[in-house]
């Protein structure tokens, strides 16, 4: 029972109750579920699984050796059978799949039946190329359809996909084509934003050229901007999709064998190849979207995620696809042509599920109610929040002038390495309260511990971590078992540590307090420290650098870096600028700086290690804490006049 004070509350510390007409047509009305699946989270996922198709049933739910985890072992399953196919059958086949916005305003609307056309045309298009079962290509898109259909077109003939947000610079993406091997790279001739033509084929080029492995590159023509073809090596997707037949047998796939490799930051400077594999995945994400979206055949669901994240192969594609949902699909930024951008999406296609992160929302509240009330967003039902931790504010405002105090507001916590949402509030049954994801979904064991790995009493702050395995998550990370078991299993024996902090409340409410690891989360976008600072000594007027998140008010945390020069350079705001694009040249406009502080140390403690709760403090503009530990203490105040000069 929630502890419910007498006192006149403030609205942030409410509980605010699901309305009683949503819960009674609720998926999930029945609380019980918690105890059902939380007494046998085996059986509880063996039921999920049933829900989708499989050529073959599993002998064994859960195979656990720690920390290993094989999940449905001997069932056969293709991803793609189970997002396209399934729904042919009946009047679903005529169901919309994909509503399509363009940034310009174009539209395309493709139905279940016109995704298998497409999607079998371009999976004999890969297999024309080459490309078998276990062969990893690389995907560099645009919000655009053919994204959807070449991740569907890989998994139907068992080839894992790496996709690569398309903000990654071409050094970002080289790496990650030389990781995975792969011998095919699907991307466009550009990507629209703000009304311009941001080139994407140029940077496959420039990668290409140090990818010994790829024989191929699809270019679908998204913007008509020139584009330079190789003739060995490039094709356009139009072209090849013309001779390409339809139809085209699924794979049968093992339930462990790999469905997609995605690259994430971590605490060292090398992105790691998180490996999700089929049955497992699938069963999660198809379970996780109809349980906590509400989902009902009618609904137009819309994830605002770029598909080059966690969030967008699972519940822009795998998830609302297993669940034969209507999905929109919208290439464009919020504030082009106008600030009502997103709203009028919603209004014209009657979106009913929303899906955003608490960066973009704060940016809504920055621009005003005025862009809000001048749309129709009654056909929203229920909105949903995902990638960082959302401020009561954000919260209160996104209730208030989005879901117009009806709609239930799902606040998701997950991560990339978790594959499905974890922790969050069933919409038809549990309270929720600003700020909180709430509780572990059902079937899944998430606590709060210390230092020592013992479970925090309620009103205690620890570490997050995931106490059981669950069907969705990471198998490995790709080619690197043993960073897979260093960087997940190793801190608390038999738990995976999720690298967030958190305060479990006296309710037993989870509040996700951030990454308590050297990863920055920019605006719900995880980047390493290492990364940056590894870009930034690259540099040949940087001696050493330090990076670390301090907080912003739009973006959650900015990156905030901090650099000595090397011998007779001089800093001038022109090397700060330059430094700057330096780091957008090697990861990605995500990754640069909001500031470099200059110093000519570094605050270090005596035996050398950076002290970086010292520089977050400098940069956040924070009374010091202690600097005795300092080995030169006069570096403290040296920065802190750098930094008042800013
Ligand atoms: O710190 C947590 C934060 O995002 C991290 C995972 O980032 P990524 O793998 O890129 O996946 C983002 C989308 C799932 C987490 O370790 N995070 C994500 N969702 C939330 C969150 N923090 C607080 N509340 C959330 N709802």
């Amino acid at each position: 029972m929630l502890n419910q004070k007498i006192l006149q509350l403030a609205p942030e510390e409410q509980i605010y109750h699901p309305n009683l007409s949503f819960s009674a047509r609720a998926n999930v009305r029945d609380a019980q579920i918690y105890e059902r699946a939380g007494a046998n989270f085996e059986e509880f996922w063996a039921e999920e699984a049933q829900k989708l198709h499989w050529f073959r049933p599993w002998d064994k739910v859960l195979e656990w050796q720690s920390p290993f985890a094989q999940w449905f072992v001997g069932g056969k399953i293709n991803a793609c059978y189970n997002c396209i196919d399934r729904h042919l059958e009946g009047w679903r086949r005529n169901k919309a799949a994909i509503i399509f916005e363009g940034e310009p305003g174009d539209q395309l609307v493709l139905t279940y039946q016109d995704l298998y056309r497409e999607v079998t045309k371009f999976a004999n298009v890969l297999l024309g190329m080459g490309i078998t079962k276990g062969d990893p290509v690389t995907i560099y898109m645009p919000m655009i359809p053919q994204v959807v259909i070449a991740m569907l077109a890989c998994a139907r003939i068992g080839a894992p996909h790496s996709l690569v947000f398309g903000g990654f610079s071409s050094e970002a993406l080289r790496d990650r084509i030389n990781d995975a091997e792969s011998k095919v790279v699907v991307t466009a001739d550009g990507v629209w934003r703000r009304g311009k033509s941001i080139p994407l084929k140029q940077n496959v080029d420039t990668a290409v050229a140090e990818c010994p492995s790829v024989q191929k590159v699809v270019v679908v023509q998204r913007t008509g901007a020139e584009t330079q073809m190789d003739a060995d090596r490039d094709v356009w997707y139009h072209d090849v999709m013309k001779a390409a037949p339809s139809g085209c047998k699924p794979e049968i796939m093992d339930a462990e064998d790999i469905l997609f490799i995605l690259y994430t930051s971590g605490t060292t400077g090398r992105p790691k190849g998180i490996v999700h594999t089929t049955g497992g995945y699938l069963t999660a994400v198809a379970s996780t979207h109809r349980n906590i979206f509400d989902l009902k055949e009618e609904d137009v669901y819309w994830c605002t995620a770029d598909v080059g994240w966690i969030t967008g192969h699972s519940y822009l594609v795998y998830g609302p696809l297993a669940n034969g949902t209507t999905v929109m699909l919208f290439e464009g930024a919020p504030d082009y042509p106008e600030r009502d951008r997103f709203w009028e999406v919603i209004e014209k296609y009657k979106v009913s599920l929303f899906y955003t992160a608490p960066t973009a929302i704060r940016l809504f509240m920055k621009w005003g109610e005025e862009w809000t009330n001048k749309r129709d967003l009654s056909s929203l039902r229920l909105l949903g929040s995902v990638g960082e931790p959302i401020n009561p504010e954000a919260w209160l405002w996104y209730h208030k002038n989005i879901g117009k105090e009806n709609c239930p507001i799902v606040d998701t916590w997950w991560q990339t390495e978790t594959g499905s949402v974890m922790v969050a509030p069933l919409p038809g049954i549990t309270p929720t309260k600003p700020g909180s994801a709430t509780m572990p979904m059902p079937g899944v064991s998430v606590d709060v511990v210390d230092e020592m790995g013992e479970p925090v009493e309620r009103g205690g702050t620890g570490y997050l971590v995931i106490t059981k395995p669950w069907p969705s998550m990471l198998r490995t990370v790709y080619k690197d078992p043993q960073r897979y078991a260093d960087t997940y299993w190793s801190r608390f024996e038999g738990m995976y540590f999720t690298g967030d902090g958190a305060r479990k409340d006296e309710d037993g409410y989870i509040w996700v307090q951030g990454r308590v690891d050297d990863v920055i989360n920019v605006s719900g976008h995880r980047i390493g420290t290492a990364e940056v600072e590894s870009a930034l000594v690259e540099h040949p007027a940087v001696a050493e650098a330090a990076v670390i998140g301090r907080k912003h008010e739009l973006k959650g945390q900015a990156v905030s870096a901090f650099v000595t020069l090397r011998e007779g350079i001089a800093w001038a705001p022109e090397l700060e600028k330059d430094l700057k694009s330096h780091v957008a040249k090697k990861i990605g406009g995500l990754a640069r700086p909001e500031e470099i502080i200059c110093a000519w140390e570094l605050p270090k403690t005596r035996s050398g290690k950076i002290m970086r709760r010292l520089l977050r403090d400098i940069a956040e503009g924070r009374v010091l804490g202690d600097t005795s530990t300092l080995a030169d203490p006069t570096v403290v105040k040296q920065l802190l006049n750098q930094k008042t000069a800013l």
